[in-house]
């Protein structure tokens, strides 16, 4: 898992290396200068027989604040080289995620949902990172502590070294223990976290609605319990973490008067040639053989956390998707005809309860069809399929006589062009969000489109006219507005085909008509499909589709299904007494 990682250092690698080798040098010479420390006390200040000797203190003291900032340069520089080459996996990572997120169909989408794949890109992304940098820093910097104190110890005294030797493990068991009981509150609360996230992301995308409906009490109450649980868990953890930093100090703490005794014992005894600066040294090297331990427990505590996440992100970075263009495509969509040969659909893999149950239909180039049927009979989803979103799991579907599988996806959906249910404006001007539908679109073409779907009498009367701001999500215009630039997005491609998923609820009926009236003139070869909920808004396409729960009831012109479909009948009569 790690080792995957180490791939995304592209770019960065020179700074991978560098910062280990930066730490290795500041860690080196902070083991050498307790050596010159001890020097100075032995024999520099002078004891019993020994006589003073200023000269030694003076060397050995300028060395020592040399070496201080020798160290302190190389820590910076390894601190500098960490972050860059950090800072650039987690770039590295989180353009992969988009790339592999934009390349994603639609039920990918779905499996993921649009606030886990945030969080991914965000959250999980960041802890990596955190631990990255841990990892070419800290793993390094305290083995080479660790080892080179243990080693010079062990040349000096080995009877310290031992005792060393002999705390080692009771600290690591209990820094270890710890680390194993805060492990499962940290995972909790990390899952909770999500759930705060989840609960905060939901209630800013809704707040209008939140607000229409006087909801806040409630919503608030929901965040508060989840942000309590969160602290809970944290506090939980905290609990166990803080005996951490008490129970090392008290080992620290043993180890220190157990060396003093010994080495005090021994330097009276001149026993293994120990001197009174020995002491000294034993004390500071204790501390930084038992803190490298504690660092490395540490770290490896925050790199199995951080596991987690680069599964999470990797996960996202792997999952292919499911629609893929085929190995020869096609370039060219001949025209506008479609055709449903025994369609089967379905959004999960369950292909018991199928969406849409074998379709066929064969509708010519350059005719209107309506779809009818009430809501979650799957007209959203059938026209889906047309454009390729998602796939059909048995049957086939084509579109200007070839199947849709055949072609290459982009000049497929360039063909197809679908105004959705749920379509945005992104945020920008009324200009950049045409440019979508067809980037070299002339002014003179925009301006078209926009009278053929209605939308000058809101754009072009302005001053800003097509420079007129779209602010995030589109929300500076009404919803029958938004869906009629939507449509002149989708003009704006001259598509073979043209499909409207309820994309004129919001539009009154007269204008309505009117941009209906413009497609028969402007676009009078594109196929053009229409889902609607009024009837006055299909009843004059050359044939309706009606659906219901994923089949196709009836298939023919509106006077043809008042005559055979008795449902179609009650809804149009009594859609119609309030028009006449
Ligand atoms: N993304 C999705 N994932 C799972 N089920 C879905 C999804 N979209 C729609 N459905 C289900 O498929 C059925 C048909 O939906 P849809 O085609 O949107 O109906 P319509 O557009 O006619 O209202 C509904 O039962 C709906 O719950
Ligand atoms: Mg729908």
């Amino acid at each position: 898992m790690f080792r995957k990682l180490f791939r995304y250092t592209k770019g960065y690698v020179l700074e991978t290396i560098l910062s280990p080798i930066c730490v290795g040098v500041e860690a080196i010479v902070e083991v050498i200068i307790p050596l010159l420390m001890t020097d100075i006390i032995n024999n520099g200040v002078g004891t019993g027989e020994l006589p003073p000797n200023p000269d030694l203190i003076w060397r050995n003291g300028i060395l020592m604040i040399v070496m201080a900032f020798v160290s302190l340069l190389f820590g910076i520089l390894s601190g500098i080289f960490a972050t860059k080459a950090s800072a650039g996996v987690a770039k590295n990572l989180r353009e992969d995620m988009f790339k592999a997120i934009e390349t994603y169909s639609f039920s990918n989408i779905d499996k993921f949902s649009t606030s886990s794949l945030v969080t991914r890109m965000t959250t999980d992304v960041n802890n990596v990172q955190m631990s990255f940098q841990m990892m070419i820093r800290i793993l390094f910097r305290a083995p080479i502590l660790f080892i080179s104190a243990f080693v010079l110890t062990a040349i000096i005294n080995w009877v310290i070294a031992l005792i060393f030797l002999a705390f080692c493990p009771i600290l690591l068991f209990v820094v270890i223990l710890i680390m194993i009981k805060a492990h499962p509150y940290f995972k909790v609360m990390f899952k909770k976290y999500d759930k705060l996230n989840l609960v905060v992301q939901e209630n800013v995308n809704a707040i209008r609605t939140v607000k229409a409906y006087v909801n806040e009490p409630e919503e608030k109450e929901k965040f508060y319990i989840a942000s309590e649980d969160v602290m809970d868990f944290a506090k939980k953890a905290e609990k166990v973490i803080i005996l951490q930093q008490p129970l090392s100090q008290l080992i620290m703490g043993s180890v220190n008067i157990i060396v003093v005794v010994v080495a005090s014992y021994m330097t009276l005894n001149a026993i293994l040639a120990t001197k009174v600066g020995h002491i000294t040294l034993f004390i500071m090297y204790a501390q930084q053989i038992l803190s490298s331990l504690i660092m490395v427990s540490m770290v490896l505590l925050t790199i199995i956390m951080s596991r987690a996440a680069l599964e999470r992100i990797f996960e996202v970075i792997e999952t292919k998707s499911d629609i893929v263009n085929p190995s020869d495509p096609l370039y060219e969509v001949s025209d506008g005809s479609i055709e449903f040969k025994n369609a089967f659909f379905s959004y999960s893999s369950n292909q018991e309860k199928p969406v849409l149950k074998n379709i066929n239909l064969k509708i010519n180039s350059g005719e209107t069809i309506g779809i009818f049927g009430g809501t979650g009979s799957g007209k959203s989803s059938l026209i889906s399929l047309i454009s390729r979103l998602y796939d059909v799991y048995d049957g086939e579907v084509y579109v200007g006589n070839h199947n849709v599988k055949e072609y290459d996806l982009k000049t497929l959906r360039d063909q197809v062009s679908v105004v959705l249910q749920k379509n945005v404006l992104f945020s920008g001007t009324v200009r950049s969000n045409l440019q979508w539908g067809n980037e070299n679109a002339s002014e003179e073409e925009m301006k078209e489109v926009l009278r053929l779907s209605c939308a000058d009498e809101f754009i072009l009367t302005k001053d800003e006219g097509l420079d007129s701001i779209v602010e995030q999500g589109g929300v500076n215009f009404s919803g029958g507005q938004k869906q009629r630039l939507c449509i002149a997005r989708a003009l704006l491609k001259k598509p073979k085909i043209l499909i409207l998923d309820d994309s004129t609820s919001a539009v009154d009926t007269a204008t309505d008509a009117k941009i209906r009236e413009s497609f028969k003139s402007y676009i009078p070869s594109t196929t053009k499909i229409i889902i609607a909920q009024r009837i006055s808004s299909i009843m004059d396409a050359d044939k309706i589709i009606f659906l219901d729960k994923g089949e196709v009831i009836s298939f023919g012109t509106h006077e043809e299904l008042l005559k055979t479909n008795p449902i179609y009948r009650e809804i149009s009569e009594s859609q119609m007494k309030g028009v006449k």
